[in-house]
């Protein structure tokens, strides 16, 4: 019991930008929802003693079936969806785990590896380095700097946190009224170091129609 694990699996996103009907959470990959590749992996984890899937109670029907499995209602930016999870969290939960539903391509050693990081540090996320020269634009579209690459992460999920750290983030975004982008923010924000942890470029978000072909080639190429 000493390192319980609660996740919160954001799919309360209305992204329909795939297709019309049905946010891309939970269109069907290799037969089953963009949702519950990830949502597995979580439930068949050890120390993962709860997954608070944060969706429109439309959908709950097709997640019923996973026993570590508990619902919180979406709410409008994707801060206010994590704050709605974190309500339900267990009170005896030592670290959070928030992860995009939309990243069906999380790997066991990679969710292993984020795990460890935030025990010892107290907060750590997936991320992997910038690949390509990044520059600054100005506002007529031409190029301002470039950008000293080398020193440029991108952001993935899962990023986990101790919950008081997760709570300490809300109550100074809500002082501040501040919109964040990620629970990263929200730990900046109190100034504890978030310790960056190296992940895979499979670990993407499905976003655009490129994303989607690729996620489904991966599934046929690991089928
Ligand atoms: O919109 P975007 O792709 O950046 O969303 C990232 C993840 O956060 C998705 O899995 C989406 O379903 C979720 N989300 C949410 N509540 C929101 C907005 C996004 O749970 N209000």
């Amino acid at each position: 019991m000493a390192n319980l694990i609660s996740v919160i699996l954001l799919a309360g996103g209305s992204g329909m930008r795939l297709r019309g009907d049905v946010p891309k959470q939970f269109l069907l990959l290799k037969g089953k929802p963009v949702a519950a590749h990830s949502l597995e992996l979580f439930e068949a984890h050890p120390d993962v003693s709860e997954i608070i899937l944060v969706c429109d109670v439309a959908y709950h029907a097709l997640f019923t079936t996973y026993s570590k499995v508990r619902f919180a209602p979406p709410g409008e930016r994707r801060q206010d969806s994590v704050f709605n999870g974190l309500q339900v969290v267990s009170s005896d939960a030592h670290l959070v785990c928030v992860h995009d539903a939309a990243r069906p391509h999380l790997s066991q050693p990679d969710l292993d590896a984020v795990i460890q990081e935030a025990r010892i540090y107290g907060a750590a996320a997936l991320a992997t380095p910038a690949r390509y020269t990044l520059r600054e634009r100005d506002a007529q579209g031409n190029i301002r700097c470039t950008l000293d690459r080398s020193q440029i992460w991108e952001m993935h999920t899962p990023q986990c946190a101790t919950p008081d750290l997760l709570k300490q983030g809300f109550a100074l975004a809500q002082e501040k009224n501040q919109t964040v982008t990620d629970e990263v923010a929200l730990i900046e924000l109190t100034g504890h170091p978030v310790k960056l942890v190296l992940g895979s470029s499979l670990n993407f978000k499905i976003t655009t129609s490129d994303d989607w072909k690729l996620s489904t080639a991966l599934c046929q190429h690991t089928s």
